[in-house]
């Protein structure tokens, strides 16, 4: 057994939809090893498919497919840490799990890019697959068979605090209620943005931080799924959040805070729960540099 620890990520980051994404600093285990047959649990008794439909090892058989093998079976423990349908990667973790663990079971046949490219094809977009494999701030355009990335390391003294519902959104509803046309107009608000998201960050010009994070593209139709995210909001900037944004496709909320701010947490979930919002749980992280490693034989 080899022990795999994935990054969660970050998606989007207000205007980067579908392009940009970072990994933080709370972790998925997965132990793997070849075996006969089909033998998945979890450790930590969470409910996962446990047969042929777990997705990682879905991406596990892709992987051997590619590489022109066939795999009989695979051993996993999975310790799934990273909330699942909450906007913060679950699912990029599992792809890019069975991705690296079938790589090394086959002796690393595949490169870092076209393990990028795969976790792109098979979830779809790359903004979560491929800071979870590589780490840092990702940006990545996905041409529909290759990805075209850059990975920025970020040492910043800046804090991601993720505001956590306790519901689920999944992907594919928050993606259905998506306009599938936009006006010139909008796609100029969203393409500044974007950039001056990346390069606020790079440079530490933080102040920007707030207007970068707005978009046209989702986050006004995806706030009408999640109920309280105006509040939300609001209470991260009234506590000094440089900026906010709806996490991948949501729910959680994402803060960018500075880490002289120090009480921002606690000061955050004392006014959710005055707001009566206690399921709303709150996590302090900070940008990972080093993407998936294998931490363990
Ligand atoms: N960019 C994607 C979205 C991330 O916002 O739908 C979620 O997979």
């Amino acid at each position: 057994m080899f022990k795999i620890q994935i990054p969660a990520t970050s998606a989007n980051l207000g205007a980067g939809f579908d392009a940009l994404g970072l990994a933080l600093t709370y972790y998925n285990y997965v132990e793997m090893e070849e075996c006969d047959h089909i033998d998945i649990s979890s450790s930590d008794n969470l409910d996962i498919p446990t047969d042929e439909r777990n997705l990682i090892y879905i991406s596990a058989k892709d992987l051997f497919e590619v590489c022109g093998k066939k795999l009989d079976g695979l051993k996993i423990r999975q310790t799934n840490n990273i909330p699942m349908t909450r906007g913060l990667g679950s699912s990029s973790a599992c792809i890019i799990a069975g991705l690296v663990g079938a790589n090394k079971i086959l002796g690393e046949p595949l490169t870092k890019d076209d393990l990028v490219d795969l976790s792109a094809q098979i979830e779809g977009h790359p903004d979560n697959t491929a800071p979870a494999l590589l780490g840092g701030i990702v940006t990545a355009v996905f041409d529909g068979r290759k990805v075209h990335w850059v990975k920025q390391e970020v040492y910043t003294k800046l804090k991601f605090v993720a505001i956590i519902p306790d519901f689920e959104l999944k992907t594919e509803m928050a993606r259905a209620c998506l306009p599938k046309e936009i006006s010139h107009k909008d796609a100029v608000y969203n393409l500044s943005r974007a950039a001056l998201f990346s390069a606020s960050l790079l440079t530490g010009k933080f102040e920007n931080l707030r207007t970068a994070v707005h978009d046209r593209l989702h986050q006004p139709y995806r706030m009408e799924l999640i109920p309280h995210c105006r509040e939300v909001f609001d209470i991260a900037y009234t506590h000094g959040a440089y900026g906010a944004y709806i996490s991948g496709a949501g729910p959680t909320v994402m803060a960018i805070v500075d880490e002289n701010n120090t009480y921002f947490a606690g000061k955050v979930k004392f006014s959710l729960d005055n707001a009566g919002l206690s399921g709303w749980e709150v996590h302090e992280l900070r940008i990972d540099n080093e993407g998936t490693k294998i931490i363990g034989v």
